[in-house]
């Protein structure tokens, strides 16, 4: 009730009833023409409220408050950049044009190169940004690109040709649709290996009997080897745990194929214990040159030790020991005893069973004999296979070696392989019975491949 009203009112109930005879007396019908205290208000409520807002989002623009625009922070390994935008944003942001799908991210090549070495994959590079997405929140950024990334080239016809694939170009979209087999252990795909080798022969053997034949000739050499050779024998995880470090003849065969080579011809029974002393320290593995050369060098100072031959005059010529008056008797005897033993040593021939494991060409691959000592071929057993892409072994240790090396294009099993030639790398197939995606382990390109190092 208005005040001019209610003092009509007031005046009225003097003479009258208490309660208002004409309630349509009480509305003020021009109410929408009277000013009102709020709309009166309205456009400052409004300006002041923008002022504020534009306030606010200019506050934001200070270093310390940027992190607001941010959708997620950035990951963790540039979380020392969060609040600088600009280390990254060097150009506007493109938010309209982001919303309909189109137009890159604000962020240029260059500014990540100036931190980064990515090193190219290709010529032709996508933007970093477009792999490498931030404001994801992500722990990792590196792992976290998605196969439509690598599927963009590698996905069509012609989009990779491999140098040693002769069917063509082969377009490959998913890890378990149409990835290509492991081409470095396809069949017919040869081992670079140059050596002799025969795990058959190794996983077969009894060691106990061999312990036995051992104490025998008074050697024991079989400690830490169970009854049998396992993988780990020779094969040993390296310090990552990733790949498999190489072998090396004095840790994986030294201990059954010593270099030891015995005298040739009779000695007096005084001189045994000095014989049989010389045949049990190993020659060293050595280019063979070495070896002959370290050969002489022993069995002259043997003869002269030992008085093998009359030492008479003094020497004339220059000797392996120079400092060691070696003298003429005692140096052709040296040199026909390391004929001999030479000789056996250095015999090229295939072993034969129950012969001596001791010559090089017993596991060598001789190449050429120029001046009656071998060239071996290189071993070159490789430390790697699957250079393209990375494994770890460590990740698979609950599963036996032979669950993945049994599985192999030849189709030859670790235990049955009696040459180096046999290629015993997994195939892809093998890969793919738990690397399927959801509900197995995980088929992204970047769980096994690089992109930058290739
Ligand atoms: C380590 C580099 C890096 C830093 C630091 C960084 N960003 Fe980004 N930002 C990116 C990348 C990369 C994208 C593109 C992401 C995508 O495409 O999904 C992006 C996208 C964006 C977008 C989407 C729209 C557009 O135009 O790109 C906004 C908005 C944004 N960032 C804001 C910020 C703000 C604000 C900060 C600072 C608080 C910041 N970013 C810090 C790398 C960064
Ligand atoms: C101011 C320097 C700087 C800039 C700019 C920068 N980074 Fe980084 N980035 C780093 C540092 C520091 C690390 C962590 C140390 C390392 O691993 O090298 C890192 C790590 C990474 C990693 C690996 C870390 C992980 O979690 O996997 C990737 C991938 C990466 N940056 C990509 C980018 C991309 C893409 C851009 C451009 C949008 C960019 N960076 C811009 C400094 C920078
Ligand atoms: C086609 C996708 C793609 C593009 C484009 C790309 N990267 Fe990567 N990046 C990857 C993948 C996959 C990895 C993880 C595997 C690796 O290390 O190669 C990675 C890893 C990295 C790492 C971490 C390397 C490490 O050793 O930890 C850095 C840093 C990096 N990228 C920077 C860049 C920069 C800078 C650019 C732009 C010049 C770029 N990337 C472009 C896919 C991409
Ligand atoms: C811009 C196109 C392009 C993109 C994107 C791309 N690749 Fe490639 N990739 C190539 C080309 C071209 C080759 C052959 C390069 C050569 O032989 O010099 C190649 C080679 C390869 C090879 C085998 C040869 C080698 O040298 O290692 C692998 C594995 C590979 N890419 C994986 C990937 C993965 C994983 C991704 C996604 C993170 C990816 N690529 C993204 C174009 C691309
Ligand atoms: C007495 C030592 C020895 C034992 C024991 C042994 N290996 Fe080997 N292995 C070698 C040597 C030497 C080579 C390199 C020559 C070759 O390529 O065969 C090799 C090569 C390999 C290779 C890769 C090379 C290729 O040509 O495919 C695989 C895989 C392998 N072994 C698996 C195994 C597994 C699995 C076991 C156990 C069941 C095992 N090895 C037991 C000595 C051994
Ligand atoms: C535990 C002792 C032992 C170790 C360790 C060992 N070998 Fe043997 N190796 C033998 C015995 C014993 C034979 C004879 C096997 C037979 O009679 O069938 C043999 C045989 C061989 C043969 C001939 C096999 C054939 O039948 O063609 C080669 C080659 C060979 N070893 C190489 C190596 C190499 C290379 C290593 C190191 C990686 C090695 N061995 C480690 C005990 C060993
Ligand atoms: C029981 C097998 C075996 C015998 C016997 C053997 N080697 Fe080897 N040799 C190896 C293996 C395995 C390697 C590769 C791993 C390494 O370097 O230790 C090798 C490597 C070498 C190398 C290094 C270069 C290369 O090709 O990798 C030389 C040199 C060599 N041997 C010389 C000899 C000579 C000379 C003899 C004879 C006096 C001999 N070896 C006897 C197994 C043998
Ligand atoms: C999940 C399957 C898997 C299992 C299990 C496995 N390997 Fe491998 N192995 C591989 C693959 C894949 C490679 C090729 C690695 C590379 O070079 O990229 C390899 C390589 C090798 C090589 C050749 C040298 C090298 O590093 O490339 C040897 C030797 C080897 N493995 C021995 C073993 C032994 C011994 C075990 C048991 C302790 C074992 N592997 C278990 C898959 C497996
Ligand atoms: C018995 C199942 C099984 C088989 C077979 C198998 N994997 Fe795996 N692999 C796994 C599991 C589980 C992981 C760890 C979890 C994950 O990455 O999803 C893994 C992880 C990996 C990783 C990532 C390792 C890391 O820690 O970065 C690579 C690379 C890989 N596997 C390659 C291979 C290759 C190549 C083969 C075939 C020779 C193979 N795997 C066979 C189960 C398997
Ligand atoms: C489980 C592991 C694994 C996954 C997942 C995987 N690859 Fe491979 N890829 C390999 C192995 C192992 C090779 C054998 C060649 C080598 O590494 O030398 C290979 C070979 C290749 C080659 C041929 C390289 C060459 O030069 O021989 C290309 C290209 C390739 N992969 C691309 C891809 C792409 C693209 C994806 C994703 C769609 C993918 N791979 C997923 C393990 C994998």
């Amino acid at each position: 009730m208005l005040s001019v009203q209610r003092r009509e009112f007031d005046e009225k109930k003097k003479d009258e009833t208490p309660y208002p005879r004409d309630f349509a007396r009480w509305y003020a019908l021009d109410y929408f023409r009277r000013p009102r205290s709020l709309r009166s208000r309205r456009f400052y409520v409004t300006l002041a409220t923008t002022i504020a807002f534009l306030l606010l989002s200019l506050a934001t623009l200070a270093p310390a408050l940027h992190k607001t625009h941010q959708a997620a922070p950035v990951s963790r390994a540039h979380a020392m950049l969060n609040q600088d935008c600009a280390s990254c944003h060097d150009q506007m942001f493109q938010p309209v044009l982001r919303l309909f799908g189109c137009g890159q991210a604000s962020v240029s090549d260059k500014r990540c190169n100036e931190c980064h070495h990515g090193a190219p994959h290709h010529g032709k590079e996508p933007a970093c940004a477009s792999c490498h997405a931030e404001h994801r929140g992500y722990d990792v950024l590196a792992t976290h690109v998605a196969d439509r990334n690598c599927v963009e080239c590698h996905g069509h016809q012609g989009g990779y040709v491999h140098p040693m694939d002769t069917k063509g170009p082969f377009p490959i979209t998913h890890f378990n649709r149409d990835h290509p087999a492991f081409l470095p252990s396809v069949k017919g795909a040869a081992d670079p290996a140059k050596i002799k080798f025969n795990h058959k022969a190794h996983l077969d053997l009894d060691l106990d009997d061999l312990r036995i034949a051992n104490k025998k000739a008074g050697r024991d050499d079989l400690k830490g080897l169970g009854s049998k050779m396992a993988c780990a024998d020779c094969h040993q995880i390296d310090d990552e745990r990733k790949y498999v470090k190489p072998i090396v003849y004095e840790n994986h065969c030294a201990r059954c194929h010593a270099l030891n080579i015995g005298l040739v011809g009779d000695f007096t029974p005084e001189l045994r214990e000095a014989v049989v002393s010389f045949s049990k320290t190993p020659l060293p593995h050595r280019e063979p040159a070495v070896v002959r050369a370290v050969l002489r060098d022993r069995l002259a100072e043997f003869a002269q030790r030992n008085a093998v031959v009359a030492a008479k005059g003094a020497p004339r010529v220059p000797r392996p020991l120079p400092w060691k008056p070696v003298t003429d008797e005692q140096w052709s005897w040296a040199k026909v005893q390391a004929q001999k033993t030479e000789e056996l040593l250095f015999m090229n021939k295939q072993w034969q069973k129950h012969e001596s494991l001791t010559q090089c060409a017993h596991c060598h691959i001789e190449k050429e004999r120029p001046a009656g000592v071998p060239i071996y071929h290189k071993t070159e057993i490789p430390s790697r296979w699957y250079t393209h892409s990375v494994f770890n072994h460590g990740s698979h240790r609950t599963m036996s070696c032979t669950a993945c090396h049994d599985k192999n294009a030849a189709g030859i099993k670790v235990a049955d392989s009696q040459t180096a030639a046999d290629i015993l790398m997994p195939t892809l197939q093998s890969c793919q019975e738990c690397h399927k995606g959801s509900g197995g382990a995980r088929n992204a390109c970047v769980e096994c491949h690089r992109y930058h190092a290739r």
